[in-house]
């Protein structure tokens, strides 16, 4: 006996899946996969394990999840091993590895574990799955404006209307551009990098608090503070870049082009054409990920029992440089499992049945549960699902059961059917009987 018994709560911040669990994953894996597959992408997938300087390497670097995110050990050879955080570098890795086969643009979707060692909160745990869809080898604004249009597909598959989410869209070269250049906010990399992390935070984070910190970063400057605080609620990329250069000396001729910003000004326009308008421009999205060279996006909720993004994501043209040769353009974006089952909670969208064979065999008596496994058998062959209630149970019990556990016919089993060869199924929902052989039976059944 050992001396105190091993609790039964899996470890912290992870989840253990029941199979009432497993049927809602399975639907929204379904979803996401088959939505993907409509719009041509092809599933790939790798190990969990992953070299730790995949990470640690200029360009993949992000410092909090690197430093203190990351499950990193040393294997018995010596070797830091990582579980991945996240697919990103994985996939630049795998496409990097098959650059010259590739015929690009290529499109690819995964549904990865991941792992990050996080306070565990709403929307938050150190586990999750995450779909993942890409593009890889095209900087078309076409593809950019497809890679968002597929997320938003994927909600309306979930049953959501567009009421209930809302697409944010900034740039994250525009964002750089606008913080440091003269003819902006003209911030040193130090500041620039503070103000960054503050606009991260600003969901999260009181009016007055945000607006303590920016007072912070400008300094003296109160009048570029109260400009950079009203500028996060400009409309389109163009009115925010008219407000921010309205004191500049000498305004840039064509700011738009000039910042990188017609990018998301493009993109909005091209996701309107195609009928999408839950989408703003949000000047204050940062991406945790210093290796966003382009457009940046996140999805919401727009119900506040969900403050934190659905979804997330952008464009990422360097990134597989890190393996050599010319950098492989890309654009994707990472959806986790753990804030759609929020979402769909909220909005009452959870539709998935809980898994139950279609029949039950029930035997009258346990010296009969062979026969049954027999038929039961014979009844799986013509493509039904059947299982047997091999309990000690009284036979009304075991139809109770069956009955609770959301099985659609039960069939008694006693001796005289083992020995007519005719049998009777009962619909637990309607009461309707049918009977005859076996064949008959699975012939009206399937
Ligand atoms: P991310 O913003 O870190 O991006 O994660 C994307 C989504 O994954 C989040 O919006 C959230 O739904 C989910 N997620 C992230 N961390 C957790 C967590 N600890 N617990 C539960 N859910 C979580 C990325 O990972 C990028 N690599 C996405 C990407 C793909 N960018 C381009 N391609």
């Amino acid at each position: 006996m050992a001396d105190k018994n091993l609790p039964t709560e899996p470890y912290k911040g992870v989840r253990d899946f029941y199979p009432d669990d497993m049927a809602v994953q399975r639907y929204m894996f379904d979803v996401w996969s088959q939505t993907a597959e409509s719009f041509g992408y092809a599933r790939y997938d790798a190990s969990v394990l992953e070299p730790a300087e995949l990470y640690k390497a200029k360009g993949a670097e992000n410092e909090e999840l690197v430093n203190e995110q990351t499950y990193t050990f040393t294997d018995r050879g010596d070797r830091q091993v990582t579980l991945r955080p996240e697919m990103t570098p994985t996939v630049a890795r795998m496409i990097a590895a098959k650059r010259k086969e590739l015929a690009f643009p290529v499109r690819w979707y995964s549904i990865p574990n991941l792992f990050r060692y996080e306070r565990a909160q709403r929307g938050r745990l150190r586990e999750h799955w995450q779909l993942n869809c890409d593009i890889f080898g095209t900087d078309e604004r076409a593809a950019d404006v497809e890679i968002i249009a597929l997320a938003y597909q994927t909600f309306l598959n979930f049953g959501a209307d567009p009421s209930m989410f809302e697409i944010r869209i900034n740039d994250a070269a525009g964002m750089q551009t606008t913080f440091s250049d003269a003819n902006f906010f003209d911030l040193s990399a130090e500041q620039s990098r503070r103000l960054r992390k503050l606009t991260d935070q600003r969901r999260k984070l009181k009016v007055e608090d945000f607006e303590v910190g920016a007072a912070d970063i400008f300094g003296a400057d109160t009048h570029k503070t109260n400009l950079f605080i009203k500028s996060l609620d400009c409309p389109d990329p163009a009115s925010y870049l008219a407000w921010i250069s309205q004191n500049a000396q000498n305004p840039v001729e064509n700011p738009l082009e000039y910042t990188g910003y017609i990018n998301a000004s493009e993109i909005l326009d091209g996701l309107r054409t195609l009928g999408i308008t839950n989408v703003v421009f949000d000047p204050s999205i940062v991406r945790g990920f210093d290796y966003y060279t382009g457009v940046v996006f996140e999805f919401f909720d727009t119900d506040p029992a969900n403050r934190r993004a659905l979804l997330g994501g952008g464009r990422y043209d360097n990134l597989t440089e890190l393996f050599g040769g010319e950098p492989i353009p890309g654009i994707g974006f990472g959806w986790g499992d753990v804030t759609l089952r929020d979402f769909l909670e909220t909005h009452n969208l959870l539709t998935a049945d809980i898994t139950a064979p279609t029949i039950m065999v029930a035997p009258t008596d346990p010296s009969l549960n062979i026969a049954g496994q027999k038929i039961a058998q014979e009844i799986r062959a013509s493509g039904l699902s059947v299982a047997v209630d091999i309990s000690n149970r009284k036979i009304g019990k075991k139809i109770t059961a069956a009955s609770d556990a959301f099985v659609e016919y039960v069939l008694v089993l006693g001796e005289d059917e083992i020995a007519s060869g005719t049998y009777s199924v009962k619909n637990l929902t309607t009461g309707e009987q049918l009977s005859g052989t076996l064949e008959e039976l699975c012939e009206q059944l399937v």
